[in-house]
C-alpha cells in the first residue's frame, strides 16, 4: 500500500494501481470516457487529466494511465486542469457535434461553443469496444484502421465482422452508445458491425437467449459438455 494526497485529502492505495479508479473510489469527480476497469488503460480521450506533484515538481497527466506511487500529491480541480479538460472536451465535441452524451458532458464542464472546425462523426475513437472484444471476449473482431482524421474502428476490410460472436459486450461499453444491437425473432444483429447471428432457444422456457456462435465458442474455450448451453441463464438458476 502507498499513501498519496488528492486535493489535500490523504488516500491509501495499492501500489501500481492506476490513479483514476483510486480517485473515483475515493469520491473525487474526474471526467472520463475511455476508461473501463475490465480492460487495460489506453489514454485515448485525455479527459481524465489531473496534476501530479512529486519532489516539488508538477506535471499534467492522464490519471487512467498513471500508476500511483508513495507520496504524490494529486490535484484534480485546479484552474490549469479544468482549462485543459475544457479544451479536450471541446475537441471531442468538434469531432462528434451531434452526440448528446458529449454535448451534456461539455455543458457540465462549461463548454457551450466549439471554436474548431466541426466534423460529423459519431464515434469518439475511445477504442473501448475493440479492447473489450480482444481482452475480455477474446474475439478480436474489430480494430482501428487508417490514420489522422480518417481513423475509425471497423471490422476487417470494413465488411461484416466475421469473428464477431454478437455477445454485445462492445454495445455495453461504448460510452456514446453508437454501436447498437437488435434482436428479432431468432436473430441478433450488432448493427454497427453489420453482424447478424442466429440465436439459441432455451429448452426450458423457449426463449432465444444468445447467439449459437457465441455459446459454442465459450463452450469450447471452457471445455464444457455439449449440452451445457441447452438452457438459458435464468432457467439454470
Ligand atoms: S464505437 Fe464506441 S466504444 Fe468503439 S471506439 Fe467508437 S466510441 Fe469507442
Ligand atoms: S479516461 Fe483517461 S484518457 Fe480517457
Amino acid at each position: 500500500m502507498v499513501e498519496l494526497t488528492v486535493d489535500g485529502q490523504a488516500v491509501g492505495a495499492e501500489k501500481g494501481k492506476m490513479l483514476l479508479p483510486i480517485c473515483l473510489d475515493a469520491g473525487f469527480d474526474i471526467p472520463h470516457l475511455c476508461y473501463n476497469e475490465s480492460v487495460r488503460p489506453y489514454g485515448a480521450c485525455r479527459l481524465c487529466l489531473v496534476e501530479v506533484r512529486k519532489n516539488g515538481r508538477g506535471r499534467m497527466t492522464t490519471s487512467c494511465t498513471y500508476p500511483v506511487i508513495e507520496g504524490i500529491e494529486v490535484l484534480t480541480q485546479t484552474e490549469k486542469v479544468l482549462r485543459a479538460r475544457r479544451l479536450v472536451i471541446e475537441l471531442i465535441l468538434a469531432m462528434c457535434p451531434g452526440d448528446e452524451e458529449i454535448q451534456e458532458m461539455a455543458r457540465e464542464m462549461g463548454v457551450e461553443d466549439v471554436r474548431f472546425e466541426k466534423e460529423e462523426k459519431d464515434c469518439i475513437l475511445c477504442g473501448l469496444c475493440g479492447r473489450v472484444c480482444e481482452e475480455v471476449v477474446g474475439a478480436n473482431a474489430i480494430h482501428f484502421a487508417n490514420k489522422g482524421s480518417n481513423r475509425e474502428m471497423i471490422p476487417p476490410f470494413a465488411g461484416e465482422a466475421t469473428d464477431c460472436i454478437a455477445c454485445g459486450a462492445c454495445v455495453t461499453v461504448c460510452p456514446v452508445n453508437v454501436i447498437g444491437m437488435r434482436e428479432e425473432s431468432d436473430e441478433r444483429t450488432i448493427i454497427r458491425w453489420k453482424r447478424t447471428l442466429k440465436m439459441k432457444k432455451c429448452k426450458v422456457c423457449g426463449n432465444y437467449f444468445a447467439p449459437w456462435f457465441q455459446l459454442e465458442k465459450f463452450r469450447q474455450q471452457a471445455g464444457l459438455p455439449t449440452d451445457f448451453f441447452d438452457t438459458c441463464y435464468s432457467c439454470r438458476e
